[in-house]
């Protein structure tokens, strides 16, 4: 991992530096405050879905110490937080009444986070659906989606100009493809036809809730939707099958939510790819007209890379996908790829450290979307992270990680990319889905026995970043 970058000097003065967090990773609070319960909450209560049977009805707490967290954010010196709203705790049912005491939980924090001059950047799905929707076809059901949009146009009302960014979804690709494909986050189904479904759902949803705060706020409110787009080489770029093994995994999981976005269209190869799964026809008129919204920015979570080969029919499939383990894949229509091992070093989730990656793919965005502004909404790496006798958390790795992404982001900014900010995934360690606790993502160690926070040096290394403006040593 080279570091001839300095970060430094390619970041502009305007340059939003934050940390990001979601709602059922972090709150607890799981039957508080009127909250309903969502699909992560019977999933994780489902024996055998997460490591060791962790939920999230505790978390880190935040629920009760958002105030002490909103402290140690300002310690560090953040500019934004990036936070979800958890659906079921302010409507429940996911439709029909709104709760009071969720609202005014969301309003208090963005009241703060305002006063103490740290931008709210809020998402309004991050992947905790109620379950009275799941229990009604969920994603799969286009009734989702209008009920979304009813959703995010009362908490454009609830919170008005004080967010700074409105972001409708956190990684799509997720909910659709690890929740209804493999199966590995919630709900938990294996129909890939549903998962297709559930793409388009997502997207739809996503024009809705985009037009229903813009027509609340008018040119005020920032739309953004963040995508986990991946970065995908072919094992061997002279064959030509390897190349279409790129291209598959592209369309299935990178254009198959840029291309509605912002081309206006599903891409044709994709139809092509996945004919004998779906005809599409959950695709109706209108629907991809009301899905392209122009949005302010564009949100990118980036965190590794794929290679994949075209499978020759014969020998064990390899499966390395780094998206948990269950015999079906999300990758629907892409059935003659495999993922391969990737060279290391890789972080404790098993994914290879590859700083490279990020300029590829925000180079990548802007010599296809020139006129987009992008942000980096998350990026981070797990380790296995222990409060040392010092009464420290000495995570070298995890600075390491940051300043070769940092710098990969100057790189990419030097080569004209619009990056408008970057924020580490994640504040806190916290409940990192069907791994449970057993992953630490957090700059902020939590002791889960006692919620004690104690900053691991990573936090100390960003705090030293935001005050200089120049990346430490
Ligand atoms: C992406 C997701 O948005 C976040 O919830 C998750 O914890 C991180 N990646 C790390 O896997």
């Amino acid at each position: 991992m080279g570091r001839a970058v300095t970060p430094s000097r390619s970041f502009p003065d305007t340059f939003v530096w934050g940390s990001a967090t979601a709602a059922y990773q972090i709150e607890g609070a799981a039957s508080e405050g009127g909250r309903g319960p969502s699909i992560w909450d019977t999933f994780s209560h489902t024996p055998g879905r997460t490591l060791n049977g962790d939920t999230g009805d505790v978390a880190v707490d935040h629920y009760h110490r958002w105030r002490d967290d909103l402290a140690h954010m300002r310690a560090i010196g953040l500019r934004a937080y990036r936070f979800s709203v958890s659906w079921s705790r302010v409507q429940p049912g996911g439709s029909g009444k709104f709760n009071a005491e969720g609202l005014a939980f969301y309003s208090a924090l963005v009241d703060a986070l305002v006063e103490a001059r740290i931008q709210p950047v809020v998402t309004l799905y991050h992947w905790d659906l109620p379950q009275e929707l799941e229990d009604e076809g969920g994603w799969a059901n286009r009734e989702t989606a209008v009920r979304f949009g009813a959703y995010a146009e009362r908490m454009a009302r609830e919170l008005g100009n004080r967010v700074t960014v409105w972001t409708t979804f956190n990684e799509p690709w997720c909910s659709a493809y690890l929740g209804y494909a493999s199966g590995v986050h919630a709900p938990g189904r294996t129909d890939d036809a549903a998962a297709l479904a559930a793409v388009h759902h997502l997207n739809l949803a996503h024009g809705l809730a985009a037009r229903a705060i813009r027509g609340v706020l008018g040119d005020d409110a920032r739309l953004s939707i963040t995508l986990n787009l991946h970065v995908v080489r072919p094992d061997d770029p002279t064959s030509a099958a390897d190349l279409d093994a790129v291209r598959r995994i592209d369309a299935v999981g990178n254009r198959a939510f840029l291309g509605p976005l912002l081309d206006g269209a599903y891409p044709d190869d994709l139809l092509a790819d996945t004919a004998h799964v779906s005809d599409w026809s959950f695709v109706h008129d209108g629907d991809l007209a009301t899905i392209r919204v122009p949005i302010d920015v564009l949100g990118v979570n980036y965190y590794s890379t794929n290679r994949v080969r075209h499978h020759a029919g014969e020998g064990e499939r390899v499966q390395a996908d780094g998206h948990g383990d269950s015999a079906a894949s999300p990758w629907v229509g892409a059935d003659d790829v495999d993922f391969l091992t990737q060279p290391g070093p890789y972080t404790a989730m098993g994914w290879n450290i590859d700083p490279n990656g990020m300029t590829e793919l925000l180079v990548g965005l802007r010599e296809r979307y020139p006129d987009q502004p992008l942000m980096v909404t998350e990026n981070g790496a797990a380790f296995t992270d222990e409060v040392t006798p010092d009464g420290r958390v000495h995570d070298p790795q995890r600075v390491a990680y940051l300043h070769d992404h940092l710098a990969a982001v100057g790189s990419a900014i030097d080569a004209g990319a619009d990056v408008r900010g970057y924020f580490v995934w994640s504040l806190l360690d916290n409940f990192e889905w069907g791994y449970g606790y057993e992953r630490r993502f957090g700059i902020i160690h939590v002791d889960y026995g006692t919620q004690v926070r104690t900053w691991k040096d990573s936090a100390y290394w960003y705090r030293e970043l935001l005050r200089t403006g120049s990346v430490p040593p």
